[in-house]
């Protein structure tokens, strides 16, 4: 496995990837839902390439870029175990070189949810992930669904600018305990950890009283509100229940639909969310390709 830091070695190894190249962008602290995203790529294409970049753009004020969990030893090991051909592993000065970069709007999609939440962490997803399509080229981009929101802002984009690269959604994978797996999970201490699964408890609540007929959207927030708020350790950012494709807020609840929320617990911020909608969750744990986006 060939670990680059230059753009000049990333486009001589790019060249010499033949067929459909398969790009899996993280920004480390890898865990089980990226090698699911991993294999999703390996299933698909003949060169599977990872991008290893944790992007200061996507970092608000209050987020600690500097704390972010860093296991570079552990995530090669993790990418070569996993069959990756090469990684991508920009240093700062190569992603953002001084004097100014352009920014990409991340559009319509960023105004709500987390982009309410977290002011300005779309504009840097949109543009490092804009950056790493450039510097890469792949054919195919994988993306977990536990950030939802980031993939339709994505599929946005890739419209917008990239018409030619297909994007994957692969379903969120979950602890024992049915939390979601996150690289900020490692940030949870015991108590913290045990709390955190209350928002998924409550989308699974919501999501599944609105498959036992219960349509009022605002009632079906309030469950996941509720739910949360019997976990004095988790405080809730926000529920939503919401069109699963253009992020609308619902009266009504009607398919495709996304129930999602964002929890903080001991200062680290969580989010989750549960897609339902006859296109959007398949068996083979992919909610299928860009067409199903
Ligand atoms: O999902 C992530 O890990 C990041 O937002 C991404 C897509 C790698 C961009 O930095």
């Amino acid at each position: 496995m060939d670990v680059l830091e230059g753009l000049r070695e990333l486009q001589a190894r790019r060249a010499t990837a033949a067929g459909r190249l398969g790009l899996v962008p993280t920004m480390g602290a890898l865990h089980p839902g990226h090698r699911a995203l991993l294999r999703a790529a390996r299933d698909r294409c003949d060169n599977v390439a990872a991008s290893l970049f944790v992007n200061p753009t996507q970092f608000g004020a209050e987020d600690d870029f500097a704390g972010y969990p860093r296991t570079w030893d552990r995530d090669l090991e993790i990418l070569a175990a996993e069959g990756v051909d090469f990684v991508w592993a920009p240093p700062m000065e190569v992603m953002y070189p001084e004097g100014p970069v352009a920014t990409v709007d991340p559009g319509q999609l960023a105004t709500v949810l987390e982009g309410k939440a977290r002011p300005g962490h779309f504009a840097g997803v949109a543009t490092v992930v804009a950056r790493l399509f450039d510097q890469v080229r792949p054919d195919m981009a994988f993306f977990g669904q536990k950030d939802w929101q980031q993939t339709r802002v994505i599929a946005d984009l890739v419209e917008r600018l990239e018409p030619g690269i297909e994007l994957v959604v692969a379903a969120t994978v979950r602890e024992a305990d049915g939390l979601a797996c996150s690289s900020r999970n490692v940030c949870l201490d015991g108590q913290g950890r045990r709390a955190a699964t209350a928002l998924y408890g409550g989308l699974v609540r919501a999501s599944a009283a609105f498959e036992g007929g219960e349509e009022d959207a605002e009632a079906l927030r309030e469950m996941v509100r509720t739910t949360v708020a019997s976990e004095p350790l988790a405080r809730l950012e926000y529920a939503s229940v919401a069109d699963a494709l253009d992020l609308i807020e619902l009266e009504v609840a009607r398919e495709p639909v996304v129930f999602s929320g964002a929890v903080t617990v001991g200062g680290v911020h969580l989010i989750d969310n549960i897609v339902v909608g006859p296109e959007l969750a398949r068996e083979d744990g992919t909610d299928g390709t860009g067409s199903g986006l």
